[in-house]
């Protein structure tokens, strides 16, 4: 969604902003635009469309600053308009936001009383007006900053600039990320670490409520009570590689790719010391010991990582486990247990109903809570009292790949840790999982080596408006996957079912012209899937199968298969997403959708 980026540097910072920019892109948005403090003035540009187009015009503008800020917006507050973009500006002061502002009716109308026109229809406009206020008053940038967020109900990241202050950027935080770069002689701030990283890698995390001020030379962050505080300087691990195409077609096909890596990386603690409990913090062991069953709270992609978590932790380490979309949890009146783990699994660790679905656990009671996310330092985590961070490195590509499949990994580690901490796994057991785990990384390599055949495949899929997966047990969740994944990036029309709920109802929607896409790995439930794929073929449906390697399977007329690596026991959910997010990916390259961005998706959700 929304994305910041802003430097103040002895150097033209046009180009920082451009490439920050850039880099953000992948969150999602519909405008952007910059402002800069030019001498005496601020010059900005704005742009619908992509930032090239806004790049371009900057560029016949002769833009050229050493103190600006920049945006990406994604449409909340007002359509897609110029005048809707930010920056926004009042009288000199110019910001960028990201985040909601909820008391911005009320602040409009006390703004307006005081004289303020506006020019859009945004939540933003009025911290800019604001701003000014409380300039006019006589505060400093940094002071009516201070005093401007405390008028302010709901979430921001805010940049601020000013011409009469050319040699400072302020900047808050409260619900929003937001981090400042440390570099040589020049600062920076922006809301993902992605966006400055090509200019530096030290980075301050602003905490909730912090406001700070960057000079060339100094920072200088302080609390929500306006008290100067230190905060810790990190050295982030994002490579500009993970953020490159390199000899890739899309960061789609990239992060397909880079599953085997992704995962070793996630397991590579156990691997080297076997399941142990500071995997997730250095109090695991009491917290996870102490706990008779886990609610999962996620949305999209990483709901149904939490779906295949369920089969596990009730199978596995016997303990009940309920799962529920985050954005329905948070507004029902829901049964609390102060026993259960709260654990919430986000990527990005910043979808907005997630985290209020954490805040609305806790205040149900909940004592003991675990993050799953991908994004170091990011709202979700830094809620929770244990965390897991995957390691699946930079995912651009909207359609999640490798954080789902990290997910699921730390997921199964979480698992096996809750069954040996509650005495269900032998250990026996536990050396069985541990080679499962430690095979998992080859046999996701010798998925991938399936794409030749996928992408033939795909080629069938393409002119198809509706496709239906199906799956049973541990494997429906992988269905739901595919379909989304189907539905995301190819726009056909995609739809999971449990194989046996098939002739409960979607047995209608069957005919020759709807591919059935069946999930069937050697499993205990085998023999049940191919009675349901009887039920598709007796009316005429295509069925196009992902099995694998050792089960009895054979080709038939209106029957295709694939066949994946051995049977990967319990850790075949992992092996049989690599396929269908091949089958998606080969798909909407066929029908030439834009894969990295699909339309109206965004890879942060921030809003509700
Ligand atoms: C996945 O392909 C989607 N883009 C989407 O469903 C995503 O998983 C969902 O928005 C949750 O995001 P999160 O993992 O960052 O919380």
């Amino acid at each position: 969604m929304c994305g910041i980026v802003g430097a103040i540097a002895d150097r033209d910072v046009v180009p920082v902003l451009i490439e920050g920019l850039k880099r953000l892109e992948y969150r999602g948005y519909d405008s952007a635009g910059i402002a800069v403090i030019d001498g005496r003035d601020v010059r900005r540009v704005r742009r619908t469309g992509r930032v090239a187009e806004m790049e371009a015009a900057a560029g016949q503008e002769g833009f050229n600053a050493r103190l600006g800020v920049g945006h990406t917006r994604w449409a909340t507050h007002g359509g897609v308009t110029e005048a809707n973009a930010h920056p926004h500006i009042s009288h000199g002061v110019a910001l960028v936001h990201n985040g909601i502002i909820e008391n911005h009716e009320e602040q409009r109308e006390r703004l307006r009383q005081l004289g303020y026109e506006f020019e859009s229809q945004t939540d933003t406009e009025v911290i800019a007006h604001l701003m000014h206020h409380y300039l006019k008053q006589g505060n400093d940038l940094l002071a009516a900053l201070q005093r401007t967020v405390k008028e302010l109900t709901g979430a921001y990241a805010l940049a601020v600039v000013s011409r009469a202050e050319p040699e400072r950027m302020v900047c808050a935080r409260m619900g929003c990320p937001l981090l400042i770069g440390l570099g040589e002689g020049e600062n920076f701030v922006a809301s993902d670490v992605s966006a400055i990283i090509q200019a530096t890698r030290q980075v301050i995390f602003l905490e909730e409520g912090d406001t700070a001020e960057l000079t060339r030379t100094s920072v200088r962050v302080f609390d929500g009570d306006d008290q100067l505080v230190q905060r810790e300087v990190h050295l982030s691990d994002v490579s500009l590689a993970s953020l490159e195409l390199g000899p890739y077609r899309h960061f789609m096909q990239k992060e397909i790719h880079e599953q085997p890596r992704a995962i070793a990386d996630t397991i590579e603690a156990t691997i080297d010391g076997g399941f142990l409990p500071t995997l997730f913090g250095a109090n695991a062991e009491a917290v996870l010991k102490d706990v008779e069953g886990v609610q999962i709270l996620a949305c999209g992609t990483s709901y149904y990582a939490g779906m295949t978590a369920r089969y596990w932790i009730e199978a596995i380490a016997g303990l009940p486990c309920s799962v529920e979309i985050a954005s329905e949890y948070r507004y029902r009146a829901a049964y609390a247990n102060p026993k259960h783990l709260i654990v919430t699994i986000s990527q990005s660790g910043e979808t907005l109903d997630t985290m209020e679905a954490l805040k609305y656990a806790k205040s149900l009671g909940h004592q003991h809570t675990l993050s799953i996310c991908n994004v170091p330092e990011s709202a979700i985590p830094r809620a929770s009292e244990l965390v897991c961070y995957t390691r699946a490195g930079a995912e651009i590509g909207v359609a999640s790949t490798k954080a789902f499949t990290t997910q699921l990994a730390a997921l199964f580690q979480l698992t096996v840790v809750l069954g040996k901490l509650h005495g269900r796994i032998s250990e026996e057991e536990e050396a069985g999982y541990l080679e499962e785990l430690r095979f998992l990384p080859g046999s996701v390599q010798h998925a991938l080596n399936l794409e030749p055949q996928i992408a033939l495949w795909a080629e069938r899929f393409a002119p198809k408006s509706d496709a239906l997966f199906l799956g049973r047990g541990l494997h429906y969740p992988i269905a739901l996957e595919g379909a989304l994944k189907l539905k995301e990036i190819s726009y056909i029309h995609a739809e999971a079912y449990p194989a046996g709920e098939l002739k409960h109802g979607p047995l209608a929607l069957v005919d020759a012209d709807m591919p059935v896409v069946v999930i069937a790995p050697n499993d205990k439930l085998l023999e049940k899937v191919k009675s349901n794929m009887q039920e598709v073929r007796a009316r005429g449906g295509e069925l196009f199968v992902f099995t694998d390697q050792d089960s009895n399977f054979s080709e038939s007329e209106g029957v295709h298969v694939i066949r994946t690596p051995r049977h990967a026991g319990v850790l075949s959910p992992i092996i049989h997403t690599i396929p269908v997010q091949l089958l998606a990916y080969h798909t909407a390259l066929a029908r030439g959708t834009d894969v990295d961005k699909p339309r109206n998706l965004a890879k942060s959700v921030t809003v509700e």
